[in-house]
């Protein structure tokens, strides 16, 4: 596992989001009331970026495609897709799947991301 440093703290204000390109990845930091968290950059259900989405009550990342939602704490899914009507019809191939996370830490004002070595999941965008 590496840390790799992302950005200062105080480029991203508290309540807004950014993707970042890592050296062997994408991700996106967000800036909660809490303290800095991040995840992969693609949503996993049919891999619409999350950066453009946006961010409800706080701690939670609402795809702009087919609203799926997820914890951005955890990754978990809070809710999975369902817009427009009918979208629910891909579920069986594309069932509900919780977003990678990662450690985030904070020092002398710069943001770390920690990666681990091994590949990243399907739907994480790798850089090349
Ligand atoms: S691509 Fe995100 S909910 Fe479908």
């Amino acid at each position: 596992m590496a840390l790799e440093k992302v950005c200062k703290a105080a480029e991203l204000p508290v309540g807004a989001k950014k993707a970042f390109a890592l050296s062997d990845r994408f991700i996106i930091l967000y800036h909660l009331e809490d303290g800095f968290y991040a995840t992969q950059r693609l949503c996993t259900h049919t891999f619409t970026p999350l950066d453009l989405g946006k961010i409800i009550g706080g701690e939670v990342i609402q795809c702009p495609l087919h609203r799926a939602r997820f914890e951005i704490r955890t990754g978990a899914v809070k809710r999975w897709a369902n817009f427009p009507l009918g979208i629910q019809l891909l579920n069986p191939v594309r069932g509900e799947k919780d977003l990678t996370t990662y450690r985030v830490v904070v020092k002398r004002g710069a943001v770390y991301v920690e990666i681990e070595a091994e590949p990243a999941d399907e739907g994480s965008e790798k850089v090349v």
